[in-house]
This record gives structure tokens, C-alpha cells and sequence, in this order.
């Protein structure tokens, strides 16, 4: 498996991973237009098959803030979630940036269990933060031992 940079022909196939893993979608423009915007962009892939990626920027100033990630449903619990967080935040890190922030959906308790493995902290509840009415679990990473509020 490696991780390497995305790129437009990765457009479609990224858009199937992201709209079979969540039940709201960013689109496929809205993809594009993220990348063109220039955020960063990972894809991981498996004999030339892509098979996850992440999605993340610097949000304010000190914030890095990872924007989406999914592994397809059939290559989870091999690592490819890892290997594309740990480069994310390693490209983060560079930054000088005090924390990671992200929102994960409070019932989902995979991904949680995932980030809290890295040491991302839970801050607070932002309810009712999705459309379905979900609320969403705030979940920090300092950097730099401190944490800033966003
Ligand atoms: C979250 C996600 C990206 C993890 O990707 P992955 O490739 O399966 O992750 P890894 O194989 O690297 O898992 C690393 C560790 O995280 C933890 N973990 C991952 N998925 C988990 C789950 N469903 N339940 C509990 N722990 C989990 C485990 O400790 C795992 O190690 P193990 O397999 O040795 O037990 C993937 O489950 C996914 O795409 N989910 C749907 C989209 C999503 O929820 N994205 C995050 C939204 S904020």
C-alpha cells in the first residue's frame, strides 16, 4: 500500500468511498473544488487500486483541521486509516500548529475508538451539528502541549 498525493483522475473513485461512508455527502464538485483550493489531499492505494483517503487544511491560524477520511468498507482494519492520518498529521506537524481539530458523528463509535487510538482528545458536543440531526463530537490533537480555541 502507499500513500501518495491525489490527483483529478482519482476524482471518481474517491467520491464512491466518500458517498458509500457517510450518510450525508460532500459531492463530487465540492471535491474538486477542495482540491483545486489547494487543502491537502491524500489517497491511499492498493495495487493501483485506491482504497481511502483524507482530506485536511489549516483552518485558522494555529488549527490544523482534518476535513474528511474513509477507508472502502471492504479494506478497514488493514491500516490504510493509519498510514493516512499519521501522514496528515505528520504534513500538520510541520506546520507549527497547536492542535488538530476534527468533527466525528457522536454515534460513531468506530472512528472514535480510531482517533482516540492516535490521542486525539474529546472536547465538547456540538449538537444537532449534522443535517439528519446528529450532533458531533469535537476531537483535538495538540501539537505543541497547548491547546487554542477555535
Ligand atoms: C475510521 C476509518 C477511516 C478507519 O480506517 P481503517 O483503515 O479501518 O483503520 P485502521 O485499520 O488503520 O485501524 C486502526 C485502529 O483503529 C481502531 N479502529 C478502527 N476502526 C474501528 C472500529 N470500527 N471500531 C473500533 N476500533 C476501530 C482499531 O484500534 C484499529 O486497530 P486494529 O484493527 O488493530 O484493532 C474507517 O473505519 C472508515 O472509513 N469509516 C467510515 C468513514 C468514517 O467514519 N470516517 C471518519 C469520520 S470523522
Amino acid at each position: 500500500m502507499i500513500i501518495r498525493k491525489f490527483n483529478p483522475n482519482d476524482l471518481k473513485r474517491v467520491f464512491e468511498i466518500e458517498n458509500s461512508s457517510f450518510d450525508q455527502s460532500y459531492g463530487m464538485k465540492m471535491f474538486q473544488q477542495l482540491y483545486e483550493m489547494g487543502i491537502g489531499f491524500l489517497v491511499a492505494e492498493h495495487e493501483g487500486y485506491v482504497i481511502g483517503y483524507v482530506m485536511f487544511w489549516v483552518k485558522y491560524e494555529f488549527n490544523g483541521h482534518i476535513i474528511s477520511i474513509a477507508v472502502d468498507e471492504k479494506y478497514r482494519r488493514l491500516g490504510a486509516g493509519t498510514q493516512l492520518l499519521v501522514k496528515a498529521i505528520s504534513i500538520l506537524s510541520l506546520l507549527n500548529l497547536d492542535t488538530i481539530f476534527l468533527e466525528v458523528n457522536e454515534n460513531n463509535t468506530g472512528a472514535i475508538e480510531f482517533y482516540k487510538k492516535f490521542n486525539f482528545k474529546q472536547d465538547r458536543v456540538v449538537p444537532k451539528y449534522y443535517s439528519n440531526g446528529d450532533g458531533a463530537i469535537v476531537m483535538y490533537l495538540p501539537l505543541a502541549g497547548k491547546v487554542s480555541s477555535e
